[in-house]
């Protein structure tokens, strides 16, 4: 039970009640701390995201000259003196961003127009995980970036250069590149457009609008001036990772008895796939309390058992719900009916290959799937029965095949179940709360 292989077992509880708040959402939390990094001023960010990725964006920033305070009674609450007025400083070593590319493509855009060297580096997944599509643009404005084996992978370096604006079409729909896009153009000369053919998650423009910056925002272009005065420290709260939240929507979606209430989770309507894709299928899920919360859309978000019946998931709802997709498999695999998950390629390149991971461990529980380049088919109507699955050392997998251990016949035993700590160190307590036997 120690170390890396930590090993979860988890049985179907008679019962999933409960009302609970997920931890502050990992997306808003990496950008409200990198770009608060940049202003004059200081802010104070509350609910900030407690998971790996965000502490590997913390010490990026720190090593970065940041001065940034964990506030003693409330360590999700995190005090930060922007260095706007003194700058960022070259760091004395290589840059960790671990397992996050959030951490890694946000900040190459910060750095390549910063009067220094840096060199970043992250664990076995993210060195494997392509940076050429960050590199690409980033050269078109003038930056000087490179990466291992032809600007593929990381390590990254980069020399801080004067860059130019840009006007690019991101030829996949990632917001980790459109947002180090975004970020460069901040301190280049000239404008920068981005367009997006599918939008994808938007909380770099909305947080760069509220903290002042001069942005436009359509649906699929974006366009951005640089600054002519530095960034303004906002306060903020972040709102409840819907994408934590998931795992207990179809949780209680699918277990036969049960009644969920998740408050204060974030409802960006560029993160809600999951939402739609759950009611489509027949979930019976409620919206309360809709309002807004620094810019960003909130709500509480109330499941209980339902029957589930496939649909076909595909276009531009899959941005929308990318990281939610082995979930959803797990869902699936109960719904009436065939399930086909397409245009979905992006899986292939996260902390797994998720079409590979998903099919393989839901496999072990008695699932049936059938890989598609860019998907999946998932015949529903199985019984799931408990057995031992891995979790390849990829967070959503861990917690998919959790959500599947709650309502299959038996144990699942879960293989290095701790990395689910990378996006919320308190799932297994959720799930202690939330589970009566
Ligand atoms: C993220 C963007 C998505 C998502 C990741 C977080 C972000 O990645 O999968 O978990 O915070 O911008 P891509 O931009 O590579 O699609």
């Amino acid at each position: 039970m120690a170390g890396k292989t930590l090993q979860k077992i988890i049985s179907s509880p008679k019962q999933l009640v409960g009302e609970i708040a997920v931890p502050g959402d990992k997306s808003i939390s990496h950008r409200a701390l990198i770009f608060n990094s940049l202003s004059l001023g200081s802010s104070k960010i509350s609910n900030l995201s407690p998971g790996k990725d965000c502490v590997s964006t913390i010490n990026c920033l720190k090593a970065l000259g940041v001065k940034l305070e964990k506030q003693k009674d409330k360590p999700s609450d995190m005090l930060l003196h922007g260095a706007s007025g003194t700058g960022l400083t070259e760091a004395k070593d290589i840059l960790n961003a671990g397992n996050s590319g959030t951490t890694m493509r946000l900040l190459s855009g910060v750095l390549v127009s910063q009067p220094f060297l840096s060199i970043l580096t992250g664990d076995s997944s993210l060195r494997s995980r392509p940076m050429k599509r960050l590199v690409e643009p980033l050269r078109l404005m003038g930056a000087e970036i490179y990466g291992r084996d032809d600007d593929s992978f990381a390590p990254l370096v980069i020399r801080g250069k004067k860059l130019a604006g840009v006007d690019y079409t991101l030829p996949v729909p990632s917001a980790q590149i459109k947002s180090a896009i975004l970020l460069a153009g901040l301190f280049a000369q000239g404008n920068t457009g981005v367009k997006q053919p599918q939008p994808s998650r938007d909380h770099t423009e909305r947080l760069l609008k509220l903290m002042g910056a001069k942005i436009e925002i359509e649906t699929h272009h974006v366009s951005l001036t640089p600054l002519s005065v530095p960034l303004v420290a906002v306060d903020i709260r972040v709102p409840g990772d819907i994408s934590s939240a998931a795992y207990w929507l179809v949780a209680g979606a699918i277990h036969q008895n049960a009644r969920i209430r998740i408050v204060n989770c974030g409802v960006n309507p560029t993160r809600t796939g999951i939402i739609d894709v759950l009611s489509a299928m027949g979930a019976k899920l409620r919206l309360e309390n809709q309002r807004l919360e620094g810019n960003e859309p909130v709500a509480d978000l109330c499941v209980e058992s339902s029957r589930l019946k496939a649909i076909e998931i595909g276009g531009a709802i899959i941005p929308r719900l990318i990281d939610e997709i082995p979930l959803l498999a797990v869902a699936a695999c109960v719904a009436q009916g065939k399930t086909v998950i397409r245009d979905a390629g992006e899986l292939r390149v996260k902390e797994s290959d998720r079409i590979v991971t998903t099919i393989r461990e839901l496999s072990r529980l008695g699932a049936r799937i059938e890989e598609l380049s860019d998907g999946m088919v998932i015949h529903g109507d199985r019984a799931l029965r408990g057995a031992e699955v891995k979790s390849h050392a990829d967070h959503r997998l861990a917690m998919s095949l959790a959500v599947a251990g709650l309502i299959a016949r038996g144990k699942t035993s879960i293989q290095n179940a701790r990395v689910a700590e990378i996006s919320n160190p308190n799932f297994w307590k959720e799930l202690g709360g939330l589970a009566r036997y």
